[in-house]
């Protein structure tokens, strides 16, 4: 593919134990050129090492670490001692994917929505952990001789307002404002909301088996008139990232021209 990935590359991924991750870091794998890194996150141990085998079938000449972390319970100080050993003199890109998320609680209504700590969690995961591994990885390669990619993974939900699904919405909806910010605050840092489409993972199951009707019934709905492969997903974002053919900050969606 065309120069974005033919550089020595250091992809930093979340939520890279299952789901659209998995398929991602593999998608991504394919194209690294010899020296390039990968470097895992996730909880579950043994997702993140199925992954790394489904890397090295790919790549041989990769080097992949992955670490088990709680992205639920995360601070600036976790984010260095993972990133710390990266040499970024070996690196020509550092490419910072955001993929970890979760669906929230889906039997509140919005007007049920009064507890701090369950919003506090939801928020932890799914907003202030992006913004402290943004902050870390932007303060730890703070030079001009690597380009800074991040990718932020959306949803339609973060634009689009659904019935019982609020916790998903304000999250997406925060997280596509808070790299818009950084993107007029970092002219020189290259940055995507990328919104897979509808990909059959644990997440959409979950959506799929709720006890809400309205939100079983649309997503029933939703796999009936077909969902996005999740291969086909991946390969979009790639191509997407290879042709920059986006302002920094903007949201891209699977289903756009
Ligand atoms: N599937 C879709 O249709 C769809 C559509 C639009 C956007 N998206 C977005 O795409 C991303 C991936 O979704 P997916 O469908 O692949 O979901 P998924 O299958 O549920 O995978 C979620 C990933 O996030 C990780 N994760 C969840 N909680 C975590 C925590 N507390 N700490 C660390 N890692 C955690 C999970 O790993 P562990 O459980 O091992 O921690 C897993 O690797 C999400 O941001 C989602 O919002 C998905």
């Amino acid at each position: 593919m065309n120069e974005f990935w033919s550089r020595r590359t250091c992809v930093i991924l979340t939520g890279a134990s299952k789901g659209i991750g998995q398929a991602l870091a593999v998608e991504i794998s394919r194209l690294l050129v010899p020296e390039s890194a990968m470097i895992l996150m996730a909880r579950n141990t043994n997702g993140l090492e199925n992954t790394k085998q489904m890397i090295s079938k790919e790549n041989k000449d990769i080097f992949v670490e992955y670490y088990s972390v709680d992205l639920y319970n995360s601070n600036a100080l976790m984010f260095e001692k993972i990133l710390e050993p990266i040499d970024q003199t070996k690196y020509e890109l550092i490419l910072l994917i955001h993929n970890a998320g979760s669906i929230g609680n889906l039997d509140h209504f919005a007007a049920d929505m009064n507890d701090p700590e369950e919003w506090n969690k939801y928020m932890s995961l799914n907003l202030y952990s992006v913004t402290c591994l943004t902050s870390v990885f932007l303060a730890m390669f703070n030079t001009d001789n690597v380009e800074k990619c991040i990718v932020n993974m959306t949803s339609l939900f973060g634009i689009q307002a659904s019935h019982s699904v609020g916790y998903y919405c304000v999250g997406k909806a925060s997280r596509e404002m808070y790299f818009r910010v950084l993107a007029i605050e970092n002219p020189n840092i290259n940055i995507l909301s990328y919104s897979p489409g509808p990909v059959l993972t644990d997440m959409v199951e979950q959506m799929s088996t709720t006890k809400n009707d309205k939100l079983r019934k649309n997503m029933q709905q939703l796999r009936q008139r077909g969902l996005v492969k999740i291969e086909d997903t991946c390969q979009k974002l790639v191509n997407i990232l290879a042709m920059r053919n986006y302002h920094s900050g903007g949201r891209i969606d699977y289903y756009d021209a």
